[in-house]
């Protein structure tokens, strides 16, 4: 088994939608059932996206992970990381093209839920206010083939393209993914606890934003500087003369007092 990682083609389309929703659903929050034409709403929306004919001018990056000692037409993992070097409005204008029609929240009877997901992705996206960042906005890896280091690689694709930029990198996680990104460097900033039984389901979803400052290449970093190659100010040349001063009196070299 090799992993490694690949542009998503439109070929790999309706296995992407098909891993997603059989591992989260039609949202993350509740994991709810998809609606009639969910899948093919996500295709198409996909294909457009990959085409970049959906007005997106090049941000957002789809990414798959392959077995190359295996099938290599299978989508073991995919993500999707969104770039945004400008800061916000560009991610609003994609929000909004996104969640902006009303409509669509009332497609089965979880709108409410779907309701409230918007209001809590629009408050991670405000939270972050106009900073340039990177956004894994997806993540996804098929049951068979978990714990292997797929989701890892995903991650730090986008990870080293952020530190390469000086970009920070946020997210939403789900618990099943906050351990694998604490373990990338991401940090916790808020988490949210969304009662399910409120809305004919069982349980917590709990979801976390978390953020990962970018890492400077050791390359790039400025050692720190040893003593001598400090810049010598008054104080130090004056604490040297005390404890010179020091040493010398005690073992009866003080010039004063030799003749
Ligand atoms: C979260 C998810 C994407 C992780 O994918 P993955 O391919 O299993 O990720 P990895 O294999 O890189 O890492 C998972 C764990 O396996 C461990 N691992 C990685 N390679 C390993 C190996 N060769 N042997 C043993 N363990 C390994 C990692 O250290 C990590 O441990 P941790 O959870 O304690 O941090 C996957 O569980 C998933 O798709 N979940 C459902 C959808 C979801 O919740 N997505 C996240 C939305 S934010």
């Amino acid at each position: 088994m090799r992993f490694v990682v690949r542009p998503i083609e439109l070929q790999d389309v309706p296995q992407c939608i098909k891993l997603r929703i059989d591992n989260l659903g039609s949202l993350i929050i509740g994991r709810l059932p998809p609606y009639e034409g969910y899948a093919e709403e996500q295709e198409h929306s996909m294909r457009k996206r990959l085409l970049n004919a959906d007005g997106s001018s090049g941000h957002i990056h789809f990414m798959k992970v392959v077995d190359k000692d295996g099938d290599q037409s299978e989508v073991v993992a995919y993500a999707r990381w969104e770039f945004y070097p400008k800061g916000l409005s560009e991610r609003k204008t994609l929000f909004e093209q996104n969640h902006g029609n009303d409509s669509d929240k009332k497609v089965d009877e979880f709108w409410k839920l779907r309701e409230e997901a918007v209001k809590y992705f629009k408050r991670c996206t405000e939270n972050i206010q106009g900073c340039p960042h990177i956004l894994l906005a997806l993540l996804v890896t098929a049951k068979e083939h978990r714990r292997r280091g797929a989701g890892s690689l995903l991650v730090r694709a986008g990870t080293d393209a952020a530190d390469k930029n000086g970009l920070p990198c946020y997210l939403e996680a789900s618990e099943e993914g906050r351990s694998l990104y604490q373990h990338h460097g991401f940090i916790d900033m808020e988490t949210t606890d969304f009662d399910l039984t409120q809305h004919g389901l069982t349980g917590v979803e709990r979801v976390t934003q978390m953020v990962r400052q970018p890492v400077p290449k050791k390359s790039e970093m400025k050692p720190t500087p040893g003593i001598l190659e400090r810049e010598v100010t008054p104080g130090i040349v004056l604490c040297f003369a005390v404890m010179l001063f020091c040493i010398v009196f005690p073992l009866g070299l003080n010039p004063y007092t030799r003749y």
